[in-house]
């Protein structure tokens, strides 16, 4: 059988259990052209409680009684298609099952020349790594000697982009976290200069001055709302604002107030850019090259990373609402099958 978490009802707010419901349906059949994949690790990434709403996201709203769509790593079981063959690691879109059917195309084939543990694939060999690498360096444009600012700093995304700046050679790299452990882990493994808490600053645009007193020239945002109004408070002449998630917005009930200071960007003469892995995951030869760069960096010893591995099907629902309360420690992934 083949088990499944389905969206039984649509969360309001922070995701709860309920919003979930476990199903076995038979194992799916394979159509030609298609493969079936068996998960081994569901990929837990906030962008999947947008696709929950109603509203939809950059995907078609689920239907309620859908699987649950998202990121994951697995082995090929069947084949109908010349492009992946039985026993291969592919990753791709898949949902929050034991197995999918999908077309080969959906899926690519994990190189074992870059990383030597599954693990590394979901994070900094995957579409994390991606997502930082090129964010920071091809839309933030990053150049050696500039100062970056950088939201949710000890978390998958953010854990990696402290780095690659400082390997970018940039002069100084400032984070934002919650509480006192994830920043103590910014500061001494993830490359950071100084890690600001946001939840014990009360005046987090002065705590930004004080940490950037001449601004950021590139600004990493993964959270929004109340941090982008004191990021562009801070922000130089010229600076690159890149917008990679809004994770504050995801379970708003009302809609965010926006930031009130845009006019900083006409005063800086700044670009706000946003962009979506997704869209560069088809390039296969850009992606080869961000992560063998990356793969060179890890066995250099000179970036680090962790992967928070729950265990077993029916952790799911409940790993997925750690994401949005901050109670995980880097990537953020869910073990299904061995
Ligand atoms: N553009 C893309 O293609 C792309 C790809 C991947 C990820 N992303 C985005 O990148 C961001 C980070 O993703 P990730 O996978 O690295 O997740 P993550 O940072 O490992 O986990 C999410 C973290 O966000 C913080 N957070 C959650 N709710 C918050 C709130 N209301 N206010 C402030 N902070 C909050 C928490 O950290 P603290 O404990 O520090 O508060 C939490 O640990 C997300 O916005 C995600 O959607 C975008």
């Amino acid at each position: 059988m083949n088990r499944q978490w389905v969206l039984a009802q649509r969360p309001v707010g922070l995701p709860r259990h309920i919003d979930f419901a476990k199903r076995e349906v038979p194992v799916p059949t394979i159509k030609d052209g298609e493969v079936l994949v068996k998960i081994l690790y569901a990929m837990m990434d906030p962008a999947i409680r947008n696709f929950l709403n109603a509203a939809g996201s950059y995907m078609t709203p689920l239907p309620l009684g859908s699987p649950i769509v998202g990121v994951v790593l697995g082995r090929v079981e069947q084949t109908a298609s010349p492009a992946l063959q039985v026993g291969m690691i592919v990753s791709g879109f898949g949902s929050w099952s034991d197995y999918v059917a999908a077309p080969a195309g959906n899926f690519s084939r994990v190189p074992d020349d870059l990383g030597s543990r599954l693990e590394d694939y979901t994070h900094p060999l995957g579409t994390i790594g991606a997502t930082a690498h090129h964010g920071l360096l091809s839309v933030g444009n990053l150049a050696a000697g500039e100062s970056v600012l950088v939201s949710g700093c000890a978390g998958a995304v953010g854990s990696l982009v402290g780095q690659i700046a400082k390997l970018k050679g940039a002069a100084r790299v400032v984070g934002i976290a919650g509480g006192p452990e994830k920043c103590r882990r910014a500061c001494e493994s993830y490359g950071y200069d100084e890690c600001i808490d946001y939840k014990e600053t009360r005046d987090l645009s002065a705590a930004i001055r004080k940490a950037l007193p001449q601004g950021a020239n590139v600004y990493f945002e993964n959270v929004g709302g109340a941090m982008l109004q004191a990021a562009l408070d801070n922000i130089t002449k010229n600076a690159r604002i890149v917008v990679c998630g809004l994770i504050a917005a995801y379970n708003a009930v009302e809609p965010l107030a926006g930031p009130t200071n845009l006019w900083n960007l006409v005063v800086n003469t700044a670009q706000i850019r946003a962009f979506r892995v997704a869209d560069i995951l088809p390039q296969h030869a850009y992606l080869r090259t961000i992560h063998s760069e990356i793969a060179t960096w890890i066995k250099g010893g000179r970036l680090v990373y962790k992967v928070d591995v729950r265990d077993g099907f029916d952790a799911i629902p409940d790993s997925f609402g750690c994401l949005f309360s901050g109670a995980h420690d880097g990537r953020l992934v869910v073990k299904i099958n061995d």
